[in-house]
């Protein structure tokens, strides 16, 4: 989850399905991305962010959508991707809800400051960025919950 979903949370779910697929888990986990916005409802990936993940060889195919309280009945984990999204999610989680709310760089082993940062407005480093945090975050979340499945 992330503010527009044509940026950081597309590239996750995009890092998510590419690591599912090396790992054969492909058929045994949902997932899907959302902005916490309405901005760009329907809109593809940002041109930037398709071409950073297609020079890696990942595809994202996902359309935006906004996040809906249901989510966290239909998902085991909303993974936000910084901080200003996960106050608006707690703000439209259910009381009883099922989902864990988790935080992308709570997974992320190498330093951080919490929030994998917003690229939409900076340079193509940016981009590059984002691809690698969520990489090395996805495995490192997925290591650690294989064994959930
Ligand atoms: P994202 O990036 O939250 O990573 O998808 C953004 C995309 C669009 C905007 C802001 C951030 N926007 O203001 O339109």
């Amino acid at each position: 989850m992330c503010l527009g979903n044509i940026c950081r949370s597309p590239m996750g779910e995009g890092a998510m399905i590419y690591l599912l697929d090396r790992e054969g888990l492909e058929q045994d986990v949902i997932c899907d991305s959302a902005g916490t916005s309405a901005f760009h409802i329907g809109n593809p990936p940002d041109e930037r962010m398709l071409a950073t993940a297609k020079a890696h060889g990942v595809e994202l195919v996902s359309r935006a959508r906004q996040a809906r309280p249901d989510d966290f009945y239909e998902f085991d984990y909303i993974i936000a991707m910084d901080k200003a999204n996960y106050r608006d999610l707690k703000n439209i989680m259910p009381d009883d809800h099922c989902a864990k709310l988790v935080m992308m760089r709570d997974y992320d082993p190498l330093p951080k400051d919490g929030d994998v940062p917003d690229p939409y407005y900076g340079g193509q480093e940016g981009f590059e960025e984002v691809f690698e945090i969520c990489m090395r975050s996805c495995e490192a979340f997925l290591n650690e919950v294989k064994n959930e499945l």
